[in-house]
């Protein structure tokens, strides 16, 4: 037997449907909100995600399927959504169309991370972009978009988080006050943040190893150093999330792991996860368009991790949902009556109805057991007598009522029904 990979499992039939109803409600919340899907490939150039995420960044180091294709090429799986939403908005030149571009794209994305609870190799984002405008509103506006949809999935407990990363005007004092302040420390800190405080000192400050934390608490912090606009501008959004009634506690150590971010970072988490507890992360990041070869192009978003989504739910206790029982299995006694169920099934599936029919052999008993295992609301039972007579039997799987009409009105009769019953 060949096995599938580790870190990306198969989405099974009895778990696809959980999985549609939160693509629904995503899909329903971001268009009320103004969002237009969008669906770009899988796998993009390397450079893309190198000079978007960033070099120093884990992702690019470590995480990235890359390979040659057989042109010679170096192609990576997308281990996110915003560098190839940002190369689609330069390529096709979406800015000229509106000064606000409002995209989102749901799919999956691949990180080759140890595989551990919450954590995969091939997860799924729905991924939200506005791009083109500078102001604070769209940053209240796309984290209370996101809070709305977190609501909407019924998640309880989940907690916002939210900082200021400065931008190129100011945060290079930052980093450099914290790099003094780390060096110093040296000794206190893991491997990984030894080569993190020449490549990308800022990630020591969310290291999870316990010394790291501790020289991380004690570090300056970035409010001390950002610059007018910056303190203005995350001063704009808090006030606005206040006026929304957005709950949010401002963590200075939110520095996200992706290279692209300015001023605002946020995530949502959920602390009844465990360690892999964020189930939303974004943030500003004013200067990926122009670094991706399009003109300077401020922008903001999210991605929400769907398998994180889920997990809350069902740690939550969401009571499932009970079984609805819809639609109409039409079954035969005897082989003659066979072609006129294949008609009539395939009529009411055009009139909009769920419907099926044995294309095994089984016997009416068998055909029956069958009907009420995949949950169907009605059966019609055509056996040769009837059909000569021109009659079918129609029954109600749920209460076991069953009562004689004429062939002819089945289908009319079915698609009248009130919907609830037929839903
Ligand atoms: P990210 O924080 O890397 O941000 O990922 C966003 C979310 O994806 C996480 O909060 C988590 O729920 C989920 N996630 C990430 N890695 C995994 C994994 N290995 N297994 C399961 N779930 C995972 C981004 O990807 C940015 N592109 C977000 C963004 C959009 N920023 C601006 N626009």
């Amino acid at each position: 037997m060949i096995k599938g990979i580790r870190g990306a499992p198969d989405i099974l039939p009895e778990e696809s449907g959980k999985w549609q109803a939160l693509e629904i409600v995503a899909r329903d919340v971001l268009d009320r909100y103004g969002y237009s899907e969008i669906r770009t490939p899988a796998f993009e150039r390397t450079e893309l995600f190198v000079r978007g995420i960033g070099e120093g960044t884990d992702i690019v180091e470590k995480e990235m399927y890359t390979f040659e294709d057989r042109g010679g090429e170096s192609l990576t799986l997308r281990p996110e959504a915003t560098a190839s939403l940002m190369r689609a908005y330069v390529e096709h030149s979406l800015g000229a169309k509106s000064s606000l571009v409002k995209l989102y794209l749901i799919g999956p994305m691949f990180r080759h991370e140890r595989p551990q609870s919450g954590r995969f190799r091939q997860f799924h984002q729905v991924d939200v972009e506005a791009v083109g405008s500078p102001g604070p509103a769209v940053d209240a506006e796309v984290v209370a978009l996101l809070h709305h949809l977190l609501e909407a999935w019924g998640l309880r407990g989940i907690q916002l988080h939210l900082n200021s990363i400065g931008d190129p005007a100011c945060r290079p004092a930052y980093r450099q006050a914290f790099v003094a302040y780390a060096e110093a420390r040296r000794s206190a800190l893991c491997p990984d943040c030894h080569v993190r405080l020449t490549k990308n000192p800022l990630r020591i400050l969310d290291c999870k190893v316990p010394s790291c934390q501790q020289v991380a608490a004690g570090a300056p912090t970035i409010s001390a150093y950002l610059c007018e606009p910056c303190r203005d501008h995350f001063a704009a959004v808090r006030s606005m999330l206040d006026g929304l009634k957005i709950e949010h506690a401002v963590n200075e150590r939110l520095v996200r792991g992706l290279d692209y971010y300015t001023r605002t970072t946020f995530e949502f988490l959920n602390t009844a996860l465990g360690s892999q507890n964020a189930v939303a992360g974004g943030g500003r990041y004013d200067g990926l368009v122009e670094e991706l070869g399009g003109p300077p192009t401020p922008a903001i978003g999210f991605a929400i991790g769907e398998e994180r989504i889920l997990a809350s739910l069902e740690a939550q206790q969401t009571p499932p949902e009970s079984p609805t029982y819809t639609g109409v299995y039409v079954a035969t006694a005897g082989a003659e009556a066979f072609p006129t169920a294949l008609d009539l099934v395939q009529t009411l599936r055009r009139r909009g109805l769920r419907a099926a029919l044995d294309l095994e052999g089984r016997s009416l008993k068998g055909q029956m057991r069958q009907a009420n295992k995949d949950r169907y609301r009605y059966s019609v039972i055509l056996g040769s007598d009837e059909l000569a007579r021109g009659q079918a039997t129609l029954k109600d799987m749920l209460s076991g009522e069953q009562r004689a009409i004429p062939l002819s009105e089945v289908v009319e009769h079915l698609t009248r029904l009130p919907e609830r019953e037929q839903a």
